[in-house]
This record gives structure tokens, C-alpha cells and sequence, in this order.
């Protein structure tokens, strides 16, 4: 932008010395389409910087991938503080309990072929007038959507319009002057579930999965939005009992039943089921983005068992670390069945797109609380380092770069 608008200047200065000299009508035409001709171009070569369009639904196009690339040294970050935006839940307000470092803070997604603009609060908001939002899914996803309310607090302070008591799991947030609405709606395994021990903590706890059951406490609101976004993650590597149509059909981590099924056999039927939902709502036209799974980074040992996630920068390509196989088989499981749900939705009017953020997250293992999600002194209470959530500011505001991106997509 800066470029783009020296170069202007300098040709219109240059423009004046012209007209100073030659005065003829003659030569003022010719000056006049010479203006023409290099805004065309100067249009053009601004314009280029951007990723091409149209994207198809999985955010590619034949020159450009928005989600294959690095993350870039960006020394103008960040776009907001925790006394900016008070709307950061304390596990991942990393500054608030004394993270120390703050490079982490200061990347920027760079997508191999094009470029990936800095999300723009008012042109966002404007994009969505009249619109809204749904975040399905885990706290990950609600970690998304604090991270959109923070970048949008530049410009608009949304309003609680919540209409249930439950703070964390049912929200609604308004923002008056755009007349849009987010939601966050909590079902970590997307269908039926139940805890299957009250009492036992819920970080082991047992859970029975009815896979193809919808959780009504988000489908039944399905139709009062315009955009969700769906996702989901590490609850799915609770061990589980699995059932269809009423029956055990088998489980996870378990000895008592004679079937052992993968983690990707539940979370790929869950999402199945979750995109049922979607399609068969008669009323929703909008589109659904599947937000694809989010790696942890946990490194030293077990989750449970004094792992942590220390490093401070970037892994700088995908040479220096893999997804891993589980989160692979997850990835292509929600894949495959978001395929599906994209060409029926086509039937009737029913957008998907892919907001596959699984490669940017991977490279940042710098991005996550670890033990600043709360005080030392907490120690009393069994806290686990955090390499699954992300620190706000942080690494997921790039997602909402990438959703804006796609929304543009669609708007063109
Ligand atoms: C993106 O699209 C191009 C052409 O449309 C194709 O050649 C390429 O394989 C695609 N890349 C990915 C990662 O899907
Ligand atoms: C914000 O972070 C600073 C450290 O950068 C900390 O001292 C302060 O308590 C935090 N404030 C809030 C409201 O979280
Ligand atoms: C706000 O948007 C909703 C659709 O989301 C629409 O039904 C309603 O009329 C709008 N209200 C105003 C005041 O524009
Ligand atoms: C938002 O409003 C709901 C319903 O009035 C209320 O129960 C909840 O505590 C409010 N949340 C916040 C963060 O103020
Ligand atoms: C468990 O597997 C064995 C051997 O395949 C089979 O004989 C038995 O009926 C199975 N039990 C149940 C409860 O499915
Ligand atoms: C990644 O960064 C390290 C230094 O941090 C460097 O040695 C290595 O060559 C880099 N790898 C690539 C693929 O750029
Ligand atoms: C710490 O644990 C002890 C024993 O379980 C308990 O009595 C005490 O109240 C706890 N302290 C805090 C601050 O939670």
C-alpha cells in the first residue's frame, strides 16, 4: 500500500513539471491517457499482491494455496493487548501470568505464493452486516472466536446478549452498530454425549458417544445463522463408548467391549453426523467452515505427565516437523467426510469451505500457554501444561485472517 502510494505521487508531481512545459490540448490528451493507462497498471500491480480468485472451497486456486506457506517476521504485530480487549479468558491471557517472551507475538502468516492481509476490523464487520456467527465445538473453537471479538474490538465493542446463564458454553455476543452476532456453542464431540462415571475427573473421564445422535443443544439453532464454523479436537482421545443406533458397536481405550475402534472411526462419524445436521436443516442457507483439527505441541514426556511446550519461535517449514500420525488420520477423516457434505449441500444451496488451518498451527509451537495459563501458586490444584489452547493475542489470530479471506471469497 505504502508503495502504491509513493509511486502515485511521484509520477503526479512529475506530471505537473510536464504540464508546465508542453501546452497544448494535444499533449494534455496524451498526458491524460498516459494517467489512465498507469493507474490501470498501478491498479494491477496492487492487485497482485492478493491471493487469486475465485479460491475454490478448499481456500486453493491454481496459483495460490492461502493455507501452504511460513510464518514471517512481522515486527508490526500485535493488533491488540489484554487491556485493548478485555474478552481474553484467563487460561490463555499468557501476558497476564507472565509469559516472558513476547516474539512469539510477532509473526505473521505468509502463504507460499500470494500474500495474506492483516484481518481489517471494519471491513470484516461490513462484510458481515445484518449477519451471523456460530463457533462450534470445543474450547478451541471458542479460543477462535475470543481471538475474532479481540481483533473487532478496534472498532466495536460487541454487547452480551446471551440468553442463557451458562457464561462459558452458550454465548452471544452483538454488535450493535453492524447488526452481527456471534455464538459459541460448546459440544466438544459434536453428537450425543454423556460423561459415563458422574464423579470421576474429567480429564480421564469415560464417555458414551452416540454417534449418529445430533446434540440438540446446537443443532436446534442451526437455521439462526448465516456462518459456522465448525471444529474439533483432543476430547475425542477420552476413552469412549461408541454407539449407533442405540447399540455398543464398540470403544476406545477399553477392555471391556470386543471392538477396538480408532479415535478417526468416532471423530469422522461425529463430524458425519454434525454435517447431517447441517444439510438437513430446511431453513439455513449460509455457509459452514470446517475449522480442521489443531495440533498440540506437547514435547517431554506424556500430556499428563509433565509435558510441556517451550520453544519461543516458529518451526520455519514443514522440513522441521510432521503432523503426526494420529493427527493425520483425524485430519483426513474430517477431510473426507467434509467432501461428502460439501456436494450434497450443493443439492440445496448449502456453502462448505475448508478452513484448513492444521499446517499454520502445526508450525507453532510457540503459540501456547504452557504453564502461563494461570499462577504458580495455583499448584494446589493439579494443572496441566497447556500445548493445546492458544495465547491471545497469538499464533490463532492468523485464523481469522484465513476466515476473512474466505468470506471475501465468497463476497466477490
Ligand atoms: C491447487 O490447485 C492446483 C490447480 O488448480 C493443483 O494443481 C494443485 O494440486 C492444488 N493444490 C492443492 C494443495 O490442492
Ligand atoms: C495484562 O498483561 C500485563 C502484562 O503484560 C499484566 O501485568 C496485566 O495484569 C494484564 N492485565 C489484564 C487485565 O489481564
Ligand atoms: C438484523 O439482522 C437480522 C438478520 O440477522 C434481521 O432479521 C434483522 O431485521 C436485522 N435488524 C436490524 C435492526 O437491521
Ligand atoms: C451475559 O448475559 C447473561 C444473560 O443475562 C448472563 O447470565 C451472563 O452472566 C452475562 N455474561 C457476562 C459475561 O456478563
Ligand atoms: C467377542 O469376540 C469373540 C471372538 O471373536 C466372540 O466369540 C464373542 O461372541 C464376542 N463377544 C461379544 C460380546 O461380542
Ligand atoms: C530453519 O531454521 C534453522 C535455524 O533456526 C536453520 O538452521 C534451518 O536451516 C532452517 N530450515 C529451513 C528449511 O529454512
Ligand atoms: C490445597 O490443598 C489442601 C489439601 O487438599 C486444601 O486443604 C487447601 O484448601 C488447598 N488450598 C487451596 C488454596 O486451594
Amino acid at each position: 500500500m505504502k508503495e502504491f502510494h509513493l509511486s502515485k505521487l511521484c509520477f503526479i508531481r512529475k506530471m505537473r513539471v510536464l504540464v508546465q512545459q508542453i501546452n497544448t490540448t494535444k499533449s494534455l490528451l496524451l498526458i491524460a491517457s498516459t494517467l489512465i493507462l498507469v493507474t490501470i497498471i498501478l491498479y494491477h500491480h496492487h492487485h497482485h499482491h492478493l491471493p487469486p480468485f475465485p479460491l475454490s472451497s478448499d481456500g486453493n486456486s491454481s496459483r495460490c494455496n492461502i493455507f501452504l506457506g511460513e510464518w514471517i517476521w512481522n515486527p508490526d504485530a500485535t493488533y491488540y493487548t489484554n487491556t485493548t480487549c478485555n474478552l481474553i479468558r484467563n487460561q490463555q491471557n499468557c501476558m497476564k501470568y507472565g509469559r516472558p517472551d513476547t516474539d512469539f507475538l510477532k509473526w505473521r502468516w505468509k502463504p507460499n505464493d500470494c500474500e495474506l492481509r492483516i484481518l481489517d476490523p471494519l471491513e470484516f464487520l461490513k462484510l458481515v452486516r445484518g449477519k451471523s456467527m456460530a463457533f462450534v465445538g470445543d474450547s478451541v473453537g471458542r479460543n477462535q472466536m475470543q481471538s475474532l471479538l479481540c481483533l473487532l474490538s478496534k472498532v466495536e465493542k460487541p454487547v452480551n446478549v446471551s440468553y442463557t446463564t451458562d457464561k462459558q458454553r452458550y454465548k452471544r455476543w452483538r454488535y450493535p452498530s453492524y447488526n452481527f452476532t456471534v455464538a459459541n456453542f460448546w459440544t466438544p464431540f459434536l453428537v450425543r454425549a454423556e460423561q459415563a462415571e458422574a464423579d470421576a475427573p474429567i480429564a480421564t473421564a469415560l464417555f458414551n458417544l452416540y454417534l449418529d445422535e445430533y446434540d440438540v443443544k446446537w443443532t436446534s439453532h442451526i437455521d439462526e445463522f448465516d456462518y459456522i464454523i465448525i471444529s474439533a479436537g483432543h476430547w475425542f482421545y477420552h476413552p469412549t463408548m461408541f454407539y449407533e443406533n442405540g447399540k455398543l458397536v464398540g470403544c476406545l481405550y477399553c477392555s471391556s467391549v470386543n471392538s477396538t475402534l480408532q479415535v478417526s472411526y468416532g471423530y469422522g462419524k461425529a463430524f458425519q453426523t454434525a454435517f447431517k445436521a447441517i444439510n438437513s436443516s430446511p431453513k439455513f442457507k449460509g455457509t459452514t467452515y470446517l475449522r480442521t483439527i489443531s495440533p498440540s505441541h506437547f514435547e517431554n514426556g506424556l500430556w499428563n505427565k509433565g509435558a510441556n511446550c517451550p520453544r519461543k519461535k516458529p518451526f520455519n517449514s514443514s522440513s522441521e516437523i510432521k503432523l503426526d500420525d494420529g493427527a493425520s488420520s483425524l485430519y483426513n477423516a474430517q477431510v473426507e467426510e467434509f467432501k461428502v457434505a460439501e456436494e450434497e449441500g450443493k443439492k440445496n444451496g448449502k456453502r462448505f469451505r475448508l478452513l484448513d488451518t492444521t499446517h499454520a498451527a502445526l508450525l507453532r509451537p510457540d503459540g501456547h500457554p504452557n504453564s502461563y495459563g494461570h499462577w504458580p501458586e495455583e499448584k494446589n490444584v493439579t494443572f496441566y501444561n497447556d500445548c493445546v489452547h492458544w495465547c491471545l493475542p497469538g499464533p490463532i489470530d492468523s485464523w481469522n485472517d484465513l476466515l476473512l479471506e474466505m468470506l471475501r471469497m465468497d463476497h466477490n
